[in-house]
């Protein structure tokens, strides 16, 4: 482990900037072994400020000169240490210039300036800014910038950075420059710049005012055919926050551009948004449906940071998800609209829904564990979590629930009308909607405080003679890392009661003189117990509970296997109903992992298909499912999404010690039985899905495609020549990619005879798309066959880097975190891998490392064998030299 531990930054540290910045005038001269930066920086003394002590932020630069209004500064006049420049003593107002160099061309961390395929990127938040120049890099200095990029014109014909172009010509030497203003008052991690050769398409859009404005997707020459699905998201962005929450673009340009060395989804820089290629290139031949949402999503989500980031944006990185929970939200609120129909939210919200669960409740009974305002960090980019994004987003909808929409959207007005230009807390934000919505929401905040995930336990009690339903709702929240105690909770819990029919009930709570119109009532839960009481019951009713998801807690409630099949069967809120077939069948998948370990403990075993197959006799799934597979008055898309059983990190989650082999035998046992119980259903499924006609990744189109898929992804588990037949010819026949993956997926964890043939033909023909052959090492590493020396091999395949981000999470963190029963082989070689992966990543990319680090930070959850060998390698990389700041905090906080 390295000697110097990396101090640990405390939000109860905060204090304000000593200096703030009115304008800053930058020059580059491009070049990819070495660039120079010229900055002048205008500032004043910040009257809230401690002292006249300037403080830079520098890393890895060259420092060429220094100038405090005018004057040259010599080593003696400030003090430059671990990549901090103090300036004591500095007057009122100071002009600041300083000269620099970095060397983008080794730059491998694509923080800062870096070049990829030839081209210039930056990539700042949350701490890259430092790595171009010397500057106030924290959220809230925010100034105007005026940009001036020079560069060789033929290597670098198109220079871009925020806001408007004011000017551009050639210079001497074949060089060319472009200056850039932006009017608007920004941080500097929203700071950027792109230089290189890319194309562009473009188009005008009237926004609703009338004012014209410019949209640009700019990508490498040859992806012109993959822009059109981004530009058609960018336009319904920009019209949706017009519509939804009455939020107008404000510059008169709006960049995209597409590079394929990312660490991240996409970034919001001001006006100039650059995107991982993922996340912007699509056609059918290349991209799946869910490349397709994908795409919608992100796009939405970077352009909505425009106000919610941007415009009002973030005092200091403890209050990160003040903009990224509040924009994911508004990504996915969009995206519900996007699809428009009751239904399609519905789907939409439970696919939102699974994200949380797969990974964040985890992450938060995990060491890793944090509140969506963290109170403490030692390196920042290890806290853009699915806490602060996801359970973050489940937050800000919390107020909705509470507010309504209307008074969420007055709080959303109050909160512009204050902090317009600002750079503020989670709390301003609170404030905001309490203040618009007249509520006391100050319990509220411990959503903001409080990590762990509430457990809310839910007990009814019916008295037929004064037909009167009482409901208990105790909530508690497990401990968590430096948080042993917790307070009790705000939780909004939606309800609905259903009578013997299956029928909403109306709803009365004791006290009120008549049953509201409504049928689903939100509870609201803030103590530690609570019960109230619904009169008027006119039957003894199942319950609805935390309808729509209505907060990010566990509900604990013992509903029979009758109840649940009843309330798939019938309940009105379509999320409830999703989830009660995922309660049925995580019930049944639980007592056949038992079953599992049973047999392997008692030395018996046989086959563990006899031994599990004299287990499941009950038909109680097999028959549920078929209901709904038959039931064509619902959405091809949710019946995928109830055939569709529990992951097996879904299913490890709610094991008390997690055996990832025994889920893994029960879990295959359970898609062969239900193949087997439902196989008429599913080819019929399968047929009348299938008809392929032009591709279009509407809702109702992929919904079909999914459906049809999952059937036939359950269809080839009976390894029969039939079914074989029609994934081969899916395989060879689709014309989208959606389709094709499927069918090669397919084929790959069958015993076909063609499956190595299709995977060659597959990489064959695109061997030339970098995303699509993304696809085809992650088909490979999380195929059913695999194991760590599969993708040890794949790893010495010509196309194969570690460097290029996309690529070695295609591969190497789709095995260590989509193929758990491969991955925690017994003998421990995939974890001696995944040490040996991360260890190499650390030194190219802290960050990219520290996000596989992340793969066994819950080591203590497994079996005592398996926990001794991932300690081992924790242990290996913890004693490894050099490590970065990031990479050492995550296996610290995983070994304490
Ligand atoms: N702010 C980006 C987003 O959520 C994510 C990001 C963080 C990208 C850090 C790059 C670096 O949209
Ligand atoms: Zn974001």
């Amino acid at each position: 482990m390295r000697t110097d531990t990396p101090p640990t930054i405390y939000r109860k540290d905060y204090a304000d900037p000593t200096y703030l910045v009115d304008t800053v005038e930058m020059g580059f001269d491009l070049e990819p072994s070495l660039t120079r930066v010229a900055t002048r920086i205008f500032m004043q003394r910040n009257p809230a400020g401690s002292n006249n002590e300037i403080v830079l932020f520098g890393e890895e630069l060259e420092l060429v000169q220094l100038r405090l209004n005018g004057k040259v500064l010599r080593a003696a006049d400030y003090k430059l240490a671990g990549g901090v420049l103090r300036i004591p003593g500095a007057p009122a107002k100071v002009v600041l210039e300083i000269e620099t160099t970095t060397r983008p061309d080794r730059n491998t961390s694509l923080m800062g300036l870096y070049v990829s395929n030839g081209n210039f990127f930056t990539q700042c938040e949350a701490e890259g800014f430092r790595k171009i120049t010397f500057f106030p890099d924290r959220p809230d200095v925010m100034a105007k910038y005026t940009v001036m990029l020079r560069a060789d014109k033929k290597a670098f014909p198109v220079l871009l950075s925020n806001g408007n172009l004011i000017e551009e010509g050639d210079l001497p030497d074949g060089r060319h420059y472009a200056k850039w203003e932006d009017p608007f008052k920004k941080p500097s991690y929203l700071f950027a710049l792109v230089a290189g050769n890319l194309v562009c398409q473009e188009e005008k859009y009237r926004l609703k005012s009338g004012r014209e404005v410019l949209l640009q997707v700019w990508v490498e020459d040859g992806n012109l055919d993959k822009t059109q699905h981004a530009m058609d998201s960018l336009i319904n962005s920009i019209r949706w926050d017009e519509e939804r929450f009455g939020l107008e673009l404000d510059l008169d340009r709006f960049m995209i551009v597409a590079v394929g060395d990312f660490n991240m989804g996409a970034m919001e820089n001001k006006g100039l948004n650059i995107f991982n290629t993922k996340f912007v290139l699509a056609n059918p031949r290349i991209a799946t449906d869910i490349d397709f949402a994908n795409i919608e999503a992100v796009v939405g989500h970077e352009y909505f940071h425009n106000w919610t980031g941007n415009r009002v944006t973030c005092r200091d990185w403890f209050q990160l998800s003040l903009k990224e929970g509040l924009t994911v939200f508004r990504d996915q609120e969009f995206s519900a609209d996007m699809i428009g129909t009751d239904s399609g939210r519905a789907v939409k919200r439970i696919d939102d829904v699974r994200v949380l669960r797969q990974a964040q409740f985890p992450e938060d009974a995990g060491p890793m564990a944090h509140p969506v305002r963290p109170d403490s960090f030692v390196e920042i980019n290890n806290f853009y979590t699915v806490t602060v994004y996801e359970k973050g987003a489940e937050v800000v909808r919390m107020y909705q629930t509470l507010l309504g929409r209307d008074g969420f959207r007055k709080g959303m007005d109050l909160y512009f009308e204050r902090h317009d230009g600002q750079a503020v807390t989670c709390d301003d934000f609170r404030a905001a909607m309490a203040d618009a919505g007249k509520r006391d929401l100050k319990q509220f905040e411990r959503w903001y405080s409080q990590s762990g995930t509430p457990r809310v336990a839910a007990g009814v009690h019916y008295d037929a003679k004064s037909r009167t339903l009482e409901l208990t709702l105790e909530q508690s929240c497990p401990a968590t890392p430096g948080q042993k105690k917790k307070q009790p909770f705000h939780i909004p819990v939606a309800v609905g009661l259903l009578d013997s029919k299956g029928r909403d009930m109306p709803l009365r709570l004791d006290g009120e003189k008549s049953a509201a119109g409504d049928t689903t009532r939100v509870l609201e839960l803030t103590k530690a117990r609570q019960t109230f009481r619904f009169t008027d019951v006119a039957e003894k009713p199942v319950p609805s509970i935390l309808r729509g998801f209505s907060a990010p807690v566990v509900l604990q409630y013992e509903y029979s296997d009758a109840e649940l099949a009843f309330l798939m069967a019938h309940d009105s809120d379509a999320f409830n109903r999703w989830e009660a077939g995922q309660r049925l069948a995580t019930r049944r998948l639980l007592k056949l992992t038992t079953a599992v370990q049973a047999a392997r403990q008692s030395g018996h075993v046989v086959s563990f298909e006899t031994v599990l197959g004299n287990q499941d006799q009950d038909s109680a799934l097999s028959d549920a499912l078929r209901i709904t597979l038959r039931d064509e008055t619902l959405d091809a898309a949710f019946r995928e999404l109830v055939l569709t059983l529990p992951s097996e990190t879904m299913i490890a989650e709610q094991m008390e010690v997690i055996d990832p082999h025994a889920i893994h035998i029960a879990r295959q046992f359970m898609r062969r039985t239900l193949a087997r119980d439902l196989r008429d259903d599913l080819l019929a499924a399968y047929k009348a899905c299938g008809t392929p006609g032009e591709y279009s990744p509407d809702a109702d189109a992929s919904g079909k495609r999914a459906l049809k898929n999952v059937a036939l992804s359950y269809l080839v588990e009976l390894d029969e020549e039939e079914v074989l037949t029609l994934a081969q010819k899916q395989n060879d026949e689709a014309n989208n990619m959606t389709d094709r993956l499927a069918a090669l997926g397919a084929l790959t964890n069958s015993s076909a005879a063609g499956k190595a043939a299709a995977l060659e033909g597959f990489y064959s023909e695109f061997e030339k798309e970098a995303l699509v052959i993304d696809k085809w090492f992650t088909l490979q590493a999380t195929a059913r066959n695999a194991d760590v020396n599969t993708v040890r091999t794949l790893a010495t395949h010509p196309a194969f880097s570690l460097k290029n981000p996309n690529r070695a999470r295609s591969l190497i963190f789709s095995f260590c975190n989509g193929n758990p029963s491969a991955f925690h082989a017994l003998d421990g070689n995939g974890y001696a891998f995944w040490a040996e992966q991360v260890i190499a990543l650390n030194g190219s990319n802290p960050q990219v490392a520290a996000r596989l680090a992340r793969s066994l930070d819950r080591w203590r959850k497994y079996t005592p064998a398996l926990q001794e060998k991932m300690r081992h390698a924790l242990q290996q990389v913890a004693a490894s030299s050099n490590l970065s700041r990031d990479v050492a905090e995550v296996i610290t906080k995983s070994l304490s």
